[in-house]
């Protein structure tokens, strides 16, 4: 009897995990899982303005989950990219993202990839497509930084 108890116990626990853990792996982790930027996903449009405010609240929390690895001024030179011995791309240099459409940006911070994790639903849709507002503005900043030379 009682190893019949023991027997159903176990069956019960194992399916059960089965079950609970296959969709909760594919909801947790879809950057691991090799999913792909569908076309639909890389020509959505970004419908959220970039505004001093909507920058300013992105800026805020890229300070507590990007610039240890994308760095600070989005350089790619924070402190866990250099643990983890990653080489991230400089978003400072125009070029850098210049082919990389905003849907693209905005499905990677959503979903990860490779080592980055995603967003996923912790923070909001309009603050994502704020992140892909302030990761572009890393470059626009820094072109404007630099002396006009056609000037008279
Ligand atoms: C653990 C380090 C890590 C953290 C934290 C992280 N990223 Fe990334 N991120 C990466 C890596 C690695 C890549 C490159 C992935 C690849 O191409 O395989 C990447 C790529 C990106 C890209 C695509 C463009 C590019 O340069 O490749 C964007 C946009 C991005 N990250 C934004 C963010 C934002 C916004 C956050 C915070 C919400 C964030 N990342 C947090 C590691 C990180």
């Amino acid at each position: 009897m009682r190893r019949t108890v023991l027997l159903l116990s176990a069956i019960l626990l194992a399916s059960f995990g089965i079950s609970y853990a296959n969709p909760h792996f594919a909801q947790e982790k879809p950057g691991t899982a090799e999913q792909k930027i569908t076309p639909e996903d890389a020509a959505k449009k970004n419908p959220v303005p970039a505004t001093p405010e909507g920058l300013a609240e992105a800026r805020k929390l890229y300070g507590y989950n990007c610039a240890m690895c994308h760095g600070k001024m989005g350089d790619g030179k924070g402190d866990l990219a250099a643990d983890m011995k990653l080489d991230l791309r400089d978003w400072r240099d125009a070029n850098t993202l210049e082919k990389v459409t905003d849907g693209e940006l905005f499905w990677i911070i959503s979903n990860g990839k490779g080592k980055m994790p995603g967003e996923g639903d912790r923070t909001k849709e309009r603050l994502r497509w704020n992140f892909v507002n302030l990761v572009r503005s890393f470059a626009k900043k820094d072109a404007g930084d630099k002396p006009k030379t056609e000037s008279p």
